[in-house]
């Protein structure tokens, strides 16, 4: 495998609406105190109807083509991690893709590029960067665009206090290439993992396994469930696994680390990784309390909004772990 996949560009978008613990209390029996303690959440973007998961993609999209200097007409690949796609067919990077212009119908370089979506829950930025790596060791001029980008709402049952608490909508992208002028972070390194025996764990329905005929009511495992308490224990057992075999692998200590993001689904075990890590607290970024669980969205969220506020800067150390549904966790090294 290459070490030559850098990141060269990043944005992200959230939406405007924004529903808090208080605006929560009003639908289902919970409280701002109840979701502050157990989640460390306070409020979570939502789109407002008629705003998809491209949406919100494409203005992540443009920012970090933006922030790279590299034309759409450069893309190679785009790739968009979601668990929460506009439609099945046709694939969220198609939708982006058209709407940056890309098509066989204009001059130029029109349609050669690769568009693809894939499905690692909240695991999918990581298994991204993967894809990133396999694409540019295969073609080492490749131009990457790997957006991670969610309409979760839309598919939170917000009669169920045990979920709808926890999720907000939104989206981050990175622009990746080879090494050269620009470049921000070199990925270092990536893993992913998954084991399909604990799929039951985090299920969200509305694939063809549901037999729905057309003026059925929506059955209610179209809406995302979750074993919690178990998906926590995997989550802080798994991502602090990884993290130290990735440190290991490349004969790191912990303290060498500038910035460890992990996946921000919920403080309390953001805090559990970071103290069997044993990595200082400073260097632990969470941004959960503002948005909420954004599945393949949280970590480009979080590496844009780490660099916005001066915590992230080109070249330093980071070390990224995440865990989703399927399920699937993995680790990444950049800088
Ligand atoms: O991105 C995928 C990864 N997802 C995650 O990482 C989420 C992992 N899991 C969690 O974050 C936590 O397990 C939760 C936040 C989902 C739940 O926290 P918990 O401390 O594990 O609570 P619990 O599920 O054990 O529930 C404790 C109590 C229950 O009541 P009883 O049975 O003890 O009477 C729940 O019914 O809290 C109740 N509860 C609530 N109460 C008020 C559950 N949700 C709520 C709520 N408001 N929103």
């Amino acid at each position: 495998m290459t070490n030559s996949c850098h990141i060269c560009g990043l944005g992200s978008y959230v939406p405007p609406k924004i529903l808090t613990n208080r605006d929560l209390e009003k639908l289902v029996d919970t409280s701002d105190e109840w979701i502050m303690s157990r989640t460390g959440i306070r409020q979570r973007h939502i789109l407002d109807s008629g705003v998809n998961a491209s949406d919100a993609a494409l203005v992540a999209a443009r920012a970090a083509l933006t922030d790279a200097g590299v034309s759409a007409g450069e893309l190679t690949h785009i790739f968009v991690a979601t668990c929460s796609p506009d439609y099945f067919c046709p694939s969220t990077a198609c939708l982006v893709a058209g709407r940056l212009g890309l098509s066989a119908r204009s001059e130029g370089h029109g349609a050669h590029v690769m568009c693809m979506d894939f499905n690692a829950a909240c695991s999918g930025f990581l298994y991204g960067l993967e894809l990133a790596r396999s694409a540019l060791s295969l073609r080492p001029d490749a131009v990457v665009l790997l957006i991670g980008a969610e309409a979760l709402s839309r598919r939170i049952d917000f009669s169920d206090r045990s979920t709808c608490v926890l999720f907000g909508d939104g989206a981050g992208a990175v622009v990746l290439r080879g090494a050269g002028t620009g470049c921000l972070w070199r990925v270092r390194d990536s893993v992913c993992c998954a084991d399909g025996s604990m799929h039951d764990l985090i299920v969200m329905g509305g694939g063809s396994a549901m037999e729905v005929k057309k003026g059925d009511a929506l059955p209610d495992d179209f809406f995302l469930a979750m074993q919690g308490r178990e998906v926590f224990r995997q989550a802080v057992r798994s991502m602090t696994a990884e993290s130290l075999a990735m440190l290991e692998r490349h004969g790191m200590q912990v303290s060498d680390i500038d910035l460890f993001i992990a996946h921000q689904a919920n403080l309390r075990i953001i805090e559990a990784v970071g103290s069997r890590l044993g990595i200082a607290e400073d260097k632990v970024f969470i941004n959960v309390q503002d948005y909420a669980n954004t599945s393949a969205a949280t970590l480009p969220l979080a590496l844009d909004d780490a660099r916005s506020q001066g915590r992230l800067k080109p070249g330093m150390k980071v070390l990224l772990a995440t865990f989703g549904g399927g399920i699937t966790w993995g680790a990444a090294l950049l800088g």
